[in-house]
């Protein structure tokens, strides 16, 4: 049967971030239970990633089934113009009451890429509609990642994601401010137009696709304090970092000075409804409070709000507050901190660039380039699939990202895992 099902996914299936002429075969998934995904013959693999970051409680949580079962039952869908629901306002009141700073409306879409897109389109259609026209720079840091729409593509890192876009990407100042060796003062040296930048984008304390880089929250205070004295508006992309991701609800709360605009997704919904974010402050929001139409923001998605993504997110948000949660984030943050030093201690030949935050653990192979295409990722894919855990080195970055909901002991299973694949690899190396 799982053969069949590979067949037919070959035929007529286009895999995302996966290049297609020497695809390996697909693993057919039947079943998701907490950390466990379940293949058609049977082996169950630990999702050390949590599906590409979004499932934080878990596969199929039965809260989160139960209350989006109740909400299919009542209303599935209902368009977000003119129209409003029960799930939609209340979790935007929930969220407002956990976001960071003076963030005061939440505007819905569906995904994180749309989510960062919005972000970007309202800061720039703020100076617009303020008539500043000519204020319409970006600014966005160096490895960054924001998604694959043309705009987030456009204010993400210059690479092999976007080679063949290039031309067709518009202009942004990256700056390096995260760099350890960048002095915030450098930035006058780089000549900075600030009467003309309309936006800072980042992602908070740690740069995801670009490789789990990890920088400290003072570089990001100093740089949001000197945007903010320009009066550019700060846009943090919690959408990787948000929901516990980093130890704290958002990254943000380990900063002082906090963001204008805030974009989320992926374990908004627990990781079980696609949904996107933009909240910003009442300041932005004002700015289309116009009777001039022009003014209007004129951007929407057909899913915008939907009800069932509103009531998973309600749903998670419910488990995000239970106690045992937040217990289960600081253990699984103790015991990365464990891990790290013994991979630091056995592996010192192979490994560099150890790091925890939060939930999150990562570091380096030190064996070919240090790129995304490197073969290693994949190697190591295969090696940890064949002990059972699911793991996707971004190149030759290991990282962990795992649902809230593992347990001691099935994290100290894929430590074992990870423990026996760098044994391998120091072995022939
Ligand atoms: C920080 C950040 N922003 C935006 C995105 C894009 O989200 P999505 O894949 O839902 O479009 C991602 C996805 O990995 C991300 O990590």
């Amino acid at each position: 049967m799982s053969n069949s099902l590979k067949l037919r996914d070959k035929q007529v299936i286009w895999h995302p971030y996966t290049p297609q002429k020497y695809m390996p075969d697909p693993i057919p998934i039947v079943k998701g239970d907490g950390c466990y995904l379940t293949d058609t013959d049977g082996n169950d693999y630990i999702d050390a990633i949590s599906s590409w970051w979004v499932t934080i409680h878990g596969h199929a949580h039965p809260y989160i089934a139960e209350k989006l079962y109740e909400q299919a039952k009542t209303l599935e869908q209902v368009i977000f113009a003119g129209f409003t629901h029960e799930p939609a306002v209340r979790l935007a009141e929930r969220l407002l009451e956990k976001l960071p700073g003076a963030i005061s409306r939440i505007f819905y879409s569906d995904n994180g890429s749309t989510a960062t897109e919005v972000a970007l389109k309202m800061s720039i259609q703020y100076w617009w509609n303020k008539g500043q026209r000519n204020r319409n720079k970006i600014l966005a840091f160096n490895n960054s990642y924001h998604g694959d729409t043309f705009g987030a593509m456009s204010v993400s890192e210059r690479s092999v994601f976007t080679l063949a876009f290039q031309d067709k990407l518009f202009e942004v100042i990256f700056i390096d401010v995260h760099q350890a060796n960048f002095d915030i003062s450098q930035l006058d040296d780089q000549g900075i137009p600030w009467e003309e930048v309309a936006c800072l984008i980042y992602e908070p304390l740690v740069q995801g696709a670009g490789g789990m880089l990890m920088y400290e929250a003072a570089r990001l205070d100093g740089l949001i304090a000197k945007c903010q004295a320009h009066e550019v508006i700060c846009i943090a992309d919690e959408v990787m970092t948000g929901f516990g991701r980093t130890g704290k609800l958002f990254a943000s709360h380990y900063l002082e000075h906090q963001p204008d605009i805030v974009c989320l997704s992926k374990g908004l919904t627990g990781g079980t409804m696609a949904l996107g974010v933009t909240a910003c402050t009442h300041r932005i929001y004002e700015a289309f409070l116009e009777e001039d139409k022009l003014k209007t923001f004129f951007h929407g998605h057909s899913f915008t709000a939907n009800p069932l993504a509103c009531a998973a997110a309600l749903a998670s948000l419910d488990l995000l507050e239970k106690e045992t949660c937040q217990q289960n984030i600081d253990r699984i943050g103790q015991q990365h901190q464990s891990f790290a030093s013994r991979v630091a201690v056995e592996f010192p030949a192979i490994t560099k660039n150890i790091r925890c935050c939060g939930t999150l653990f990562a570091f380096e192979l030190v064996l070919g380039k240090d790129e995304y295409l490197n073969n290693i990722g994949r190697e190591i894919t295969q090696k940890a699939l064949s002990r059972g855990v699911y793991l996707r080195p971004l190149g030759n970055t290991v990282y962990l990202m795992p649902p809230y909901c593992i347990t001691e002991v099935e994290l100290e299973k894929v430590y074992l895992t990870i423990n026996e694949i760098l044994g391998e690899l120091n072995a022939v190396n």
